[in-house]
């Protein structure tokens, strides 16, 4: 399925690397909504998979900044499994090793994408106050980084509010050409520039349901497609 290399943003490690050849699990390995059958192609990488990785991205950013309370700011929707999965494993660690640390928990949502492209603009839609991030230290936690154009945009936003630090973890960072913006710290997978939905990531709101991070299929983009 995959090897892991050293990230093109850091130089350090990037995550796990999944090939553009890899086709995904077959359906039939594996459990899902019945009412998709026919709008996904495959499991491309499988939720036990994803808790796995996380646990670990867990463990990396508890190392970094674990000895400092921390503000999680949730970027919504797609963000909403990951960070809520992520925060459970950081809060087991601390049990684990004995500290307290305060996890504070903030959201933004934003939205950027119609059907299965890009749209040129960010638009942040759902944000209170963020002046509790000043002087804090800042985990922005967002499921899917492409060109790193939204991140950018987004980091500009937060520092405005002038926090202490800011960090970002990114489940799945794509590999594009047109990198333009910032890619994250922490780094589930890289994975090859297909579209990708479950585990909170949608087309079209759909499949946030899916467990699984699957291929959507052909079917299902005409299906959902507005
Ligand atoms: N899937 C869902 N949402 C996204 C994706 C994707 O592959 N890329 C950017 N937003
Ligand atoms: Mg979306």
């Amino acid at each position: 399925m995959a090897e892991c290399v050293p990230s093109r943003a850091t130089g350090m490690e990037g995550g796990i690397v999944i090939k553009d050849d890899w086709p995904g699990y077959s359906l039939e390995l594996f459990t899902y909504p019945e009412h998709y059958r026919e709008d996904i192609e495959s499991v491309y990488i499988p939720h036990g998979v994803i808790m796995d990785r996380t646990e670990r991205l867990a463990r990396h950013i508890m190392d970094d900044i674990g000895d400092h309370d921390m503000v999680v700011l949730c970027v919504l929707k797609g963000g909403y499994k990951f960070c809520s999965d992520l925060v459970e494993f950081i809060k087991v660690q601390c049990r684990n090793s004995n500290k307290h640390l305060e996890t504070r928990v903030e959201f933004i949502r934003l939205k950027s994408y119609l059907n299965d492209q890009s749209t040129e603009d960010l638009h942040i839609i759902g944000s209170q106050d963020l002046s509790v991030l000043r002087g804090k230290n800042v985990l922005i936690v967002e499921a899917i980084v492409d060109t790193g154009k939204t991140m950018k945009a987004l980091l500009k936003h937060v520092e405005a509010f002038e926090p202490k630090m800011v960090k970002v973890a990114g489940l799945l960072v794509k590999r594009v050409s047109n990198v333009v913006g910032s890619l994250p710290d922490y780094v589930g997978f890289e994975i090859p520039n297909r579209f990708v939905v479950g585990y909170a990531l949608d087309y079209n709101e759909y499949f946030r349901d899916l467990n699984h991070i699957c291929v959507i299929s052909e079917i299902g983009k005409v299906k959902y497609k507005i």
